[in-house]
Order: C-alpha cells, then structure tokens, then sequence
C-alpha cells in the first residue's frame, strides 16, 4: 500500500489518519513516540489519544491558529505531551509559555526545555494571571485544565492575547457539572464566551478520542 504524507497545516503532517510534527529536536523523542524521516525532515508521531489538541484536529477542527512563529500561552502544561508538539509547530521563532502548578509534572517541563529553547516553563496558578504578566502578548491562548471554572479562567487570562489572537479552550464536561449532559454544558461555556464578547470560530467534539471533551475555537 502507498502511504502519502501531506503537510496540513505549518510543520503538522497528516498520513492515513495519524498526525505528525516536524521535530524540532531531531533524534529525541518526548513520550516515546515513534520518528519517522521524510524529505530531509523528522517527524514526530502526535497521538490523538494523549493530545486533545491532535484530536480536534483529527476530528476536523475548521482552522488551525497555531503557526509557525507563533507565541503560545499554554495553561495546563501537565508533563509537556501537547506542549511538546506545539513547540515543534511554533518552531524556533515561536514561543510557548507553558502554565502548570503541579510540581511533579513541572519538572518534566523544565526537563523538556533544556532541549527546547522555545518553551518557557511557568510554575504558577493559572488563576492567577498577574503572577505571570511579565510575558509578551500572545497570538494563541491555550487552556487544557478541567477546572469548574475553566471558561472563566480562560476569560481573565485573555488578557493576554493580540488583536486578533485566537483562545482554544479543552472542555472536559464532567468537570464542569458531572450531571448535566455534556452537550449542555458546552452550550452553556459557549453562552459565556459570547456573553464576554468572543465570537466562536468552531466546537469540536472530541470523541472518541476524549469522551465528553469539546475543544472550543474562539476570538475576542
Ligand atoms: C488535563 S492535564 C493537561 C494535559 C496537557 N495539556 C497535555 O495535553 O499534554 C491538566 C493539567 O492542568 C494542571 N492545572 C489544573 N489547574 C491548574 C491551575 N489552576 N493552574 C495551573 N495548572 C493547573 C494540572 O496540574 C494538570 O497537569
């Protein structure tokens, strides 16, 4: 069988349903991940099952906001799995500024930045957006926290984005009411987002993926 790789969008390759990213890191893998050579370029596997960000994707996301050269404010970095593949795509002009407030996991961020000088590890409550406003402005705020108040979070750290910046925010529905249907609850963040004046570019469930996750595309 021919398997075709085709670039999708800046430094992100699709192939027979499974996503890649241009490593920025050639030879290093960041969670096991298979590498794969291809036109003078390594590709690092993206698994849809480990990144939500892959998943919208995969399930049709309308746009992608995320380029080359971008500067990212990532809230929720956990151990570096999206981060790492949002570093590859922003590339050495890029930047993404990676919010968690777990120790643990943090370190691995620090770890991942040794190799990656594009990712800035920020220990610090992303509900308290004044302890990093030293940052630049950002044309991409992102936010994968499963908190209640995840969409409000989101709200307030907007503060951050450029004229035309983009939000995508992960919404996992049982963190947000465990009772409701998840439709229902990504109705209702979407309502707020409205209500706070951004308009919604796309909402895209994330099954089967993430079960009850939407990721929510959006812009001030
Ligand atoms: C679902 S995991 C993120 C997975 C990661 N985005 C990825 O795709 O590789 C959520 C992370 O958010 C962190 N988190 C939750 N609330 C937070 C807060 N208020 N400030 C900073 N980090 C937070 C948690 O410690 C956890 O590591």
């Amino acid at each position: 069988m021919v398997i075709y790789i085709k670039e999708i969008s800046e430094n992100v390759f699709e192939e027979n349903g499974r996503l890649y990213t241009r490593n920025l890191v050639p030879g290093k893998r960041v969670y096991g991940e298979k590498l794969i050579e291809h036109k003078k370029m390594q590709l690092r596997e993206w698994d849809a099952n480990r990144s939500k960000l892959a998943a919208a994707i995969l399930n049709g996301m309308s746009l992608m906001p995320i380029k080359d050269g971008s500067k990212v404010l990532y809230l929720g970095a956990s151990a570096g799995t999206t981060p790492s593949h949002i570093s590859d795509i922003v590339g050495s002009n890029g930047m993404v500024y990676c919010v968690e407030f777990a120790e643990r996991v943090f370190r691995t961020v620090m770890d991942l930045s040794q190799d990656r000088k594009n990712i800035a590890p920020i220990l610090a409550d992303a509900r308290k957006p004044e302890l990093y406003n030293w940052i630049e402005e950002c044309d991409i705020v992102y936010v994968d926290i499963a908190d209640p108040q995840e969409t409000e979070l989101s709200i307030r750290n907007a503060m951050f984005l450029k004229y035309n910046g983009y939000m995508l925010i992960a919404v996992k529905a049982r963190s947000i009411d465990v009772t409701k249907d998840p439709k229902q609850v990504f109705k209702e963040e979407k309502i707020k987002l409205q209500e706070s004046d951004f308009k919604i570019a796309d909402i895209i469930d994330l099954n089967p993926y993430e079960k009850d996750h939407a990721m929510i595309l959006c812009k001030k």
